[in-house]
C-alpha cells in the first residue's frame, strides 16, 4: 500500500508517521500513534468529538488530511496535562464541576476551550458557547461544561 511521511509537532515531540495517504489526522493519531483521547463521532466534522488544537486552532481530526499536517504542532488531550502528570485547569474543573457524563464528548470540549482561553483568558458565557458550538455532548450536561470553564478561568486567574 502506497504510504506518505509526515513530520510534526505531537504533544511537544517531534514524531514522523508513515500512514496511507487517505489517512485523516484522527486516523493516524488513533491507529498510528495510538493516542485515543482524541474520539470518531460522527466521522464528517459535524460532532467536535475528534478536536484538537493545531496551531492553536481548535480543528475537526476527523477531516484533517494527515498530509496537511506536516510541519505543524498538534495537541490532543494526552498533551494537556503538564509533563509532571499535573492536570491542566480545565481538566480540573471538568471533574470537579461534573463536566463529564458518559465522556465521549470530553476530549473534544477540552480541546476547544483550550484553544479559546489560549487567545482569550477571560472570556464571556457566550465566547464560551460559541466556541463550543461544534461540539456535540449526546449526555446533553451544556450547563456544566460551561460552568466547567467559567470555573477553569477562575482558576487560572487566581494562579497568574
Ligand atoms: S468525529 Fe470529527 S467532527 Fe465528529
Ligand atoms: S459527556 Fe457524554 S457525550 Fe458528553
Amino acid at each position: 500500500m502506497e504510504k506518505i511521511t509526515v513530520s510534526f509537532i505531537l504533544n511537544g515531540d517531534e514524531v514522523t508517521a508513515e500512514v496511507p495517504p487517505s489517512w485523516s489526522l484522527l486516523k493516524t493519531l488513533r491507529e498510528y500513534f495510538e493516542l485515543t483521547g482524541p474520539k470518531e463521532g460522527c466521522g464528517v466534522g459535524e460532532c467536535g468529538a475528534c478536536t484538537v488544537v493545531i496551531d492553536g486552532k481548535a480543528v475537526n481530526s476527523c477531516i484533517y488530511p494527515v498530509a496537511e499536517v506536516e510541519g505543524k504542532s498538534v495537541l490532543t488531550v494526552e498533551g494537556l496535562a503538564g509533563t509532571d502528570g499535573t492536570l491542566h485547569p480545565l481538566q480540573r474543573a471538568f471533574i470537579e464541576n461534573n463536566g463529564v457524563q458518559c465522556g465521549f464528548c470530553t476530549s473534544g470540549m477540552l480541546m476547544s476551550a483550550k484553544a479559546l482561553l489560549d487567545e482569550n483568558p477571560e472570556p464571556t458565557e457566550d465566547e464560551i458557547r460559541t466556541s463550543l458550538a461544534g461540539n456535540l455532548c449526546r449526555c446533553t450536561g451544556y450547563v456544566q461544561i460551561v460552568e466547567s470553564v467559567q470555573k477553569a478561568v477562575k482558576m487560572m486567574k487566581e494562579k497568574s
